[in-house]
């Protein structure tokens, strides 16, 4: 996804700080305000979560106030029956201890379903907003971030979120409640029994205080990890036919087997420092519990405590021990839930700084004139511009063709015109108007683009054909338009596709030869009828025949589009009206073909390099090795077969 390591991050001087996954971060927040981060998305559900939390927070009441009854009971009732042998009374408390399990059971059941819907709203909410925010990141920001960093925060990050709202944040909540009011009971009705076992909260504390400091960077460090982790995953599983070809298998497993590895060290100190807060929060609570059998036992004896008050006390303790159990755990999943939150709003809080202007200019009437003024352009981590000072005018109705060497910055330059990176210096202008000045809707349907590197989704040709026509449309124009550009594009071959353009292609559907591929990416630019057509070589991957087919009928059809075509053939920069040469970062001459072959010997160097490529690869002699036969057997036309590209291009 990213043509750059993820490691190699911008220099300072970029407009936005750069945000390295695993790179240290900037101020930090405690965990609490961290967590309160979440608040707008929480707020429409904040009612029900309230009442769920005060649901649970009733049950663990309702637990707590079982042992006073029975306290009630040892020392009434059940001594009195004992003497007298009426059991009337005893009747009653064992139904009032009977109504305070129902109802904490009722409450605990009312919390669950109070919780589970909102929060599972709030993730949905949060994993949109983040796609929103991601679609609207310029592509800058996704040369810096790898697609496993991103996937991983859009999907374990905020699974940890949900279970944080669900079950983390009250657990929390109601375990510090029961853990205060029981020892405060404690304290209360059994005097300095209750401190003794108030002692042991002291140790506890500290214990868990300093497990969470340890525990948050080894969390972190994780969920950074399974993130470059899913990046190498993504990167594999996409490129699994250059590792093959290249046997080259063993090396991704060998680095994927490092990183799990890495990973698994760190999940393993997870665990270890879990294990140790929950070996000290369980032993702690029950040493202090031996002490106070001993102690109670002894006060019983000398007679100031009665059996029911040592009986409400181990029952009250018995209530106290599981949230004391589960603070270890609960702790831990709030500061992964906090981790998730830093991770989660690291991309929400990247600014934009290709937005739209605060008063948009509304467009003048198109005709599709292009003007690049004393443009130039460097990318955020490079340290030389890749265009200095371009002046390119390309008039409207026009055809230019842009030729230079590799990486003379041609591909850098198309993606200006659709401001789809924001130029350093000088301007873009489209009739007359900077492209910073125009609302980006109102650029982007002016302008279509086809790259070299032809993406297609996994949807029918049609969906990915119709990507960029305006849905309001009705259905037969839209038809209309995909016939039409499919023919252009000299895309036919969709006709014999198992279902047609109903057919599912991209990466879950069926595979394309990448001349197919090339030609549906350049059926999409032209559908959207674009008052500028921007072709980044995108019939590097067609035979001679078929990509002067596509250009010839490219300009009988788009005879009024200003079209900007970097060609990779001779034969197509014949068919301009004009050509730029591209040399340095500089645009050194504009002229017909004829007139630079006669006057610029850096275009007769460029064009002879181009030609001793199509010979060396013997473009248009070798058949389209399609990966998939697509044609059905009785043949889809003889045009159709050997027209795609040679596998010039790896
Ligand atoms: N995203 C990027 N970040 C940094 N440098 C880039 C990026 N994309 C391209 N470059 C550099 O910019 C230069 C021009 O690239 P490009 O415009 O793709 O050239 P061309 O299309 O003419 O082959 C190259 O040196 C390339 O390494
Ligand atoms: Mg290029």
């Amino acid at each position: 996804m990213s043509p750059m390591p993820t490691d190699a991050m911008p220099t300072d001087a970029t407009p936005t700080p750069p945000q390295p996954p695993t790179a240290p971060r900037r101020a930090e927040l405690a965990t609490i305000p961290a967590l309160l981060r979440l608040l707008p998305f929480v707020r429409p559900a904040l009612p029900r979560l309230i009442a769920g939390l005060f649901s649970a927070l009733g049950a663990s009441l309702a637990a707590l106030a079982i042992p006073r009854v029975l306290q009630v009971i040892v020392d009434g009732p059940l001594a009195e029956g004992a003497r007298t042998g009426d059991t009337g009374a005893l009747w009653g408390a064992v139904a009032l201890v009977l109504g305070l399990g129902l109802a904490e059971a009722g409450l605990i059941l009312a919390r669950r379903t109070l919780v589970m819907l909102p929060a599972n709203r709030v993730e949905a909410d949060l994993r949109m907003t983040l796609f929103r925010h991601l679609q609207d990141l310029p592509i800058a920001f996704h040369d810096r971030w790898s697609g496993g960093q991103l996937l991983s925060r859009s999907m374990s990050d905020l699974g940890l979120l949900r279970r944080f709202l669900v079950f983390g944040q009250i657990q929390l909540v109601v375990s510090c409640v029961t853990v205060v009011v029981g020892i405060g009971l404690l304290a209360a009705t059994t005097g300095w029994l209750g401190l003794v076992y108030l002692a042991g909260a002291v140790p506890v504390s500290v214990i868990a205080f300093r497990f969470a400091r340890r525990y948050r960077v080894v969390s972190r460090r994780a969920q950074d990890q399974a993130g470059d982790l899913a990046t190498t995953v993504e990167e594999s599983v996409h490129g699994i036919r250059v590792l093959k070809a290249f046997g080259r298998g063993r090396d991704a497993l060998a680095s994927f087997t490092g990183q799990a590895e890495r990973l698994r060290t760190t999940e393993l100190a997870k665990a270890r420092s879990q294990a140790t807060v929950n070996v000290a929060l369980t032993a702690i609570p029950e040493l202090t519990l031996a002490a106070c059998l001993v102690l109670g036992a002894l006060m019983v004896h000398q007679g100031t405590l009665t059996i029911g008050a040592l009986t409400a006390f181990f029952a009250t303790v018995a209530v106290m021990s599981a949230p004391v159990v589960d603070l270890g755990m609960t702790l831990s999943m709030t500061l992964n839930a906090r981790t998730a939150v830093d991770r989660y709003f690291d991309v929400l809080t990247t600014t934009n700084p290709l937005t739209d202007p605060v008063d948009p200019v509304d467009p003048p009437e198109p005709h599709g004139h292009v003007r690049l003024r004393d443009v130039t352009f460097r990318y955020d981590d490079a340290t030389r511009p890749v265009l200095d000072r371009v002046d390119l005018d390309l008039p409207a109705g026009t055809t230019t063709a842009l030729v230079g060497l590799t990486g003379s910055g041609k591909s850098t330059l198309a993606m200006l015109i659709p401001r789809l990176y924001d130029v350093t210096g000088g301007a873009v202008e489209l009739d007359g108007v900077d492209v910073r000045r125009l609302r980006r809707t109102d650029v982007r349907r002016t302008v279509a683009v086809a790259f070299e590197d032809p993406t297609l989704f996994s949807a029918s040709v049609r969906d990915n054909v119709l990507l960029g026509v305006d849905d309001t449309l009705p259905g037969a124009r839209k038809d209309e338009l995909l016939a039409e550009a499919l023919d252009v594009a000299q895309a036919q071959f969709t006709g014999h596709l198992p279902h047609g353009v109903d057919t599912r292609i991209g990466e879950e559907g069926l595979s394309l030869s990448g001349g197919q591929r090339q030609r549906l990416a350049l059926a999409r630019a032209i559908a959207a009828r674009p008052r500028v057509l921007v072709l980044d070589d995108p019939l590097s991957a067609l035979d001679v025949a078929t990509e002067e087919r596509v250009t010839a009928r490219l300009r009988e059809v788009l005879h009024d589009t200003t079209t900007l075509v970097i060609a990779h053939r001779p034969s197509t920069v014949a068919l301009a009206d004009r050509v730029a040469v591209l040399q340095d970062g500089r645009i050194t001459a504009v002229g017909t073909h004829t007139e630079l072959l006669a006057t610029d010997p850096h275009y007769r160097y460029v064009i002879s390099s181009l030609e001793d490529d199509a010979a060396e690869h013997g473009i248009g002699t070798v058949p389209d090795p399609d990966p998939v036969p697509v044609l059905p057997p009785d043949g889809g036309g003889p045009d159709e077969l050997g027209t795609d590209a040679t596998g010039a291009r790896l």
